[in-house]
This record gives structure tokens, sequence and C-alpha cells, in this order.
């Protein structure tokens, strides 16, 4: 494995929770606490760097979260057919202590997208370990999820930016065909679920020729490449997919990948992750050359610390890094989704013998 993906490993092993959850960042105040999505990243790098049990501890501790939610699950799925109002307050949350308990603030919580990404994450550590079949600590946990996703999945809610309220998110409705599409060949009645959900994404996301951040808002977001990488929407050749990316790099690229056009947290830096995953995309689409100028470009924003969320030499909303900073004090760092997304793109581009042309 090369230095850097080595380094981002044993960071971020030393950061599991003896729970097996993974907090988002250790030091910064509002993010000491395991996120869905972070964690679901951080897993899968483990998984692609040989690190299969400190995974397997990730995916037996949020399959244990999840099926203790099933009572939650049932009371709102009764609610809904019952036609009852349900506030956002009501619905799973999107990140817990690391020992599993929910949180009682205000954090914007209702977000889909982690729910089916743990999913899709499962489906690939279950890949990457060899492992036969579903096996029994991971079963409830996946089928409370994916009755919660078959009841919610068109539920507007929040973003994976923990923004945008009432809206339906393309990347959000990704993770979760991802996630259904992954446990399809173990819950089979869920196939139809997935197909359902990549028909609403082609004929409602789509506004000429280009994926929009949500629906009715034709604006390009960065995450916007998971369509493709990893969740397979699209194939990175698609024509929808090729002309969100060029928007991407047109609007997105400058010196790192930014979330998108009008973001103003911490003044709206590039954001290590995604600047990764650009690569990430690059790789699959065989540009070599420029996959490897983003991981020099990812490198070079290492510190003793590790990999922060975002850098701010580019900043698309200046007068906003004050006052976030005043707020929460600097950006995330170490921020072990970045560490992750670094350790995935490494992988892609110098893949060991047994990672090669995995997922
Ligand atoms: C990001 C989320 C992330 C969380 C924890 C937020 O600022 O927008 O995507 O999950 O931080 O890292």
């Amino acid at each position: 494995m090369n230095p850097a993906a080595q380094r981002g490993v044993a960071r971020l092993l030393a950061h599991q929770a003896a729970s097996g959850a993974f907090p988002a960042c250790p030091t910064f105040s509002q993010y000491p606490y395991a996120w869905l999505r972070d964690s679901t990243f951080i897993a899968y790098a483990l998984d692609r760097s040989g690190e299969q049990q400190s995974a397997a501890r990730y995916y037996r501790w949020v399959s244990g979260v999840v099926a203790d939610l099933e009572g939650q699950v049932d009371r709102l799925i009764t609610a809904r057919r019952q036609g009852e109002r349900i506030s956002e307050t009501q619905f799973l949350p999107t990140r817990f202590s690391l020992t599993g308990e929910k949180l009682q603030d205000d954090w914007p919580n209702f977000q889909l997208d982690g729910y089916g990404q743990w999913l899709w994450g499962l489906g690939q550590h279950l890949t990457l370990s060899g492992t036969q079949g579903l096996p029994d600590p991971y079963r409830r946990g996946a089928e409370v999820t994916l009755r919660y996703l078959q009841q919610f999945w068109q539920e507007p809610c929040f973003d994976c930016w923990e923004e945008f309220p009432y809206r339906w998110h393309t990347s959000t409705l990704a993770s979760i065909f991802a996630g259904v599409q992954a446990m399809a060949p173990y819950f089979p009645a869920y196939e139809p679920l997935g197909e359902q959900i990549r028909t609403f994404i082609n004929t409602q996301t789509i506004t000429e020729g280009r994926l929009s951040k949500f629906i009715g808002y034709p604006v390009v977001d960065a995450s916007l490449l998971w369509t493709a990488v990893p969740f397979g929407v699209f194939g990175v050749d698609d024509p929808v997919f090729q002309a969100t990316l060029a928007q991407i790099e047109r609007e997105l690229l400058r010196d790192g990948v930014h979330r998108y056009s009008h973001d103003t947290y911490y003044g709206g830096g590039s954001w290590v992750l995604l600047t990764a995953w650009l690569g990430w995309v690059y790789a699959r689409l065989g540009r070599r050359e420029e996959a490897l100028d983003l991981s020099d470009w990812v490198r070079a924003q290492e510190n003793e610390d590790g990999l922060p969320e975002q850098t701010q030499h580019v900043l698309l909303s200046p007068p906003y890094l004050a006052s976030w900073t005043e707020r929460w004090g600097p950006p995330a760092a170490p921020l072990l989704w970045s560490q992750a997304m670094q350790i995935v793109l490494e992988q892609e581009l110098h893949p060991a013998p047994m990672q090669a042309g995995t997922q």
C-alpha cells in the first residue's frame, strides 16, 4: 500500500471506538459523533485496504443500532398508513453517539442518504471479505432499514450536506437506490423498489440533459458524482453523467472541488473528499493523469493531524468564513471521511493485486 494510504488507514483504525463506530472528526466540537454517511465510506476504505475485521465491527455496530430502532420504524409506517402527520423530528437520525444513542439536539437530522449508503457499504463489505450470504448479525438491521426506505424514500428531506430541507435530492435518491440494490440478493422482494427509484431518478432529476442538485433546481452539486461512482445509477460513460461531470468541472473544480456554487459553509472552500472523489471518477474513466494530479493535490493538504474537511485557498463566499470560524473554530481536521476518500483514490490508482477489479 502506498505511504499516504498507509498513514490514512492507521489514522482511521486509531479513531475507531470500542463499539465499532467512527467519529466524523475527533477534534471538531460539532463532529465527535458517528454519521452513517461518513462512517460507511470509512469502513469502505478499510475494506479496500484489507482491514475487513475493523469494517465488520462497524457493520455489526450499525446493524445493532438500527435493529433497535425497529419499534420507531413500525410506528412511523403505521402513522403514515393511517394518514397521520409526521414531523421531521420523528424520523430516524442521521448521526449517533459512539455508543449508539440518539442525540437530543436540534441537528437537521432527517437525511435519508446515510440509510441507503450503509446498506450499500454492507454489500461491499460482504463482497470484499468473501462472505457468502448475509450473516445473522446484519440481517435485522438491514431488514428494518429496507422497510423504512421502502415507506419513505420519496419523502423530501435534508441533503447529504445537511441543508436544503423538504427537497428530493438526486444524490440521496442514488444512495438509496444503491443500498436497496446491494441488499436485493438477500431480500429479493425489494428488487422492484430499486428499479422504481432508478426510474424516478431518470424521469425527475434530469434537466437539459444534466442531473440537478435536487428536483426543480437545475444546478450541479459535486455529490452528483456519486450517481455513477460508486452508486451505479449511471455508467461513467452515460451522456447524462458526462454532461453533469463537465458542468461540475467548469463550475466547481477551482483549486480542489467545491460542493456547489453558492456554498457559504466556512466560506465555501474546496472539499478534500470531493476532490479525491473526482479523482476516483477520472480513474474509472481512464483519465489517469488527471486522477494523479488530484491525488497530489489531496496529499498536499495533509498536515501532522491528517486531512481537513476543506481548504480555504479558493473561497466561493469569502465573507462567510469569519462568522463560521467565530462560531465553531477552524474547519474540521482531521476529517476521517477525507482520509477515507484519499485511501479509496490511492487504492484505485495503485491497486494491490487483491483489490484489482473490485468496486
Ligand atoms: C457535512 C456532512 C457530514 C458532516 C460530518 C457536515 O458538515 O455537510 O456531509 O456528514 O459534516 O462530517
